[in-house]
C-alpha cells in the first residue's frame, strides 16, 4: 500500500478480543495503526511486531492520557484518519435500583466519557489537517438499540454512543468527518464468552447464545476505513443470525 492510500488510525481498547482483530487485520492492510488501552502487554502482542504498529498504554477515561495519545500520534505520523473508539466494559449485571454509583460511574467513563474524549481529540485535528478531515468509528452494541436483562449501566451508556455517533455525523460532516457507529452482537470475545454457555432471557430463562467470529468483524472495519471521505455509513449492525434479537426472542 502506498503512503496515500495508507490510513493513519488510533484504535483504543486495541489489546483483546475485537480491538485486537481490527488492529491486526489494518496493520495487515498497510495501515498504520496506534494500538491504545491500558495494558502495555497486551498492545505488543497485539502489534506482533509490525512497523507500523504504534503502541500507547492509555487509560481512556484520563483526558490527559487521551490528549497524549492523540500528541504522540501527530508527532510519530503527523495526523489523525480514523479513531475507532472500542474500548469498553460490559460491568456487573443490575437493573437501575441496584446500581452501586461507583460502579456506575466507572462504567459511564469508560463507555462514554471515553468515547467522547477521544472523538473530541481527534475531531479537533481532523479539523485543521492537511488534506482535512478523517472518520470516526463508535463501536455501540445492540444494547444502543434494545437492552439485555439487567443491563441498565451498559444499555444506558451504549444508547449514549449513539448520540454521540449522530452529533459527530452531523457536526463533523462539513469538516469532511464521517462518523459510523457499529453495533455487533455476540461476536465470540472474552466479554461474551459467558453469553455462550447461558445467558439471561427476558422471560427468567437461560440459554446459550450463538457467537460469530470477530474476523468478521475486522473485515468490515477494514472496509470502512478504506472508504473516501465523501462517503458516510452511519449505522452497521452485525450479529450472530440465530441470537435472540430479531422479534420477540
Ligand atoms: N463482543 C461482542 O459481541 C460485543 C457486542 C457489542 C458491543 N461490543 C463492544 O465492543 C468493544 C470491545 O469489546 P470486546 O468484546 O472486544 O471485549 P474485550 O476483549 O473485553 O475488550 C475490551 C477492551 O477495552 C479495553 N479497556 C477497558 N477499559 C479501558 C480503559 N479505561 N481505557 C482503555 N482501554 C480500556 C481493554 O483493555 P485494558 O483492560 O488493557 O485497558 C480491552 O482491550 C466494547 O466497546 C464492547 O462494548 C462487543
Amino acid at each position: 500500500m502506498d503512503q496515500s492510500s495508507s490510513r493513519v488510525v488510533v484504535i483504543t481498547g486495541a489489546g483483546s478480543g475485537l480491538g485486537r482483530q481490527m488492529a491486526r487485520r489494518l496493520l495487515r492492510d498497510g495501515h498504520r495503526v496506534a494500538l491504545a488501552g491500558r495494558t502495555a502487554s497486551t498492545l505488543e502482542e497485539a502489534a506482533d511486531g509490525s512497523p507500523n504498529g504504534l503502541t500507547v498504554p492509555t487509560d481512556v477515561t484520563s483526558h490527559s492520557d487521551v490528549t497524549s495519545l492523540f500528541d504522540r500520534v501527530g508527532a510519530t505520523w503527523g495526523r489523525v484518519d480514523v479513531l475507532i473508539n472500542n474500548a469498553g466494559m460490559f460491568g456487573r449485571p443490575g437493573s437501575v435500583d441496584q446500581l452501586n454509583v461507583d460502579e456506575w460511574a466507572d462504567m459511564l467513563a469508560v463507555n462514554l466519557t471515553g468515547p467522547v474524549l477521544c472523538a473530541g481529540e481527534a475531531m479537533r485535528r481532523m479539523k485543521r489537517q492537511t488534506p482535512r478531515g478523517g472518520r470516526i468509528i463508535n463501536n455501540g452494541s445492540l444494547s444502543a438499540h434494545t437492552p439485555r436483562p439487567m443491563s441498565a449501566a451498559y444499555s444506558v451508556a451504549k444508547h449514549g454512543i449513539t448520540g454521540l455517533t449522530r452529533s459527530i455525523s452531523l457536526d463533523g460532516r462539513e469538516f469532511d468527518i464521517s462518523c459510523t457507529q457499529i453495533d455487533i452482537g455476540n461476536a465470540a470475545t472474552q466479554m461474551t464468552a459467558r453469553v455462550a454457555v447461558e445467558a439471561l432471557q427476558p422471560d427468567g430463562s437461560l440459554r446459550a447464545e450463538p457467537t460469530f467470529d470477530p474476523a468478521h468483524v475486522a473485515d468490515a472495519v477494514s472496509y470502512l476505513v478504506g472508504l473516501p471521505l465523501d462517503v458516510s455509513v452511519p449505522f452497521l449492525t452485525m450479529m450472530a443470525n440465530q441470537m435472540p434479537f430479531a422479534g420477540r426472542g
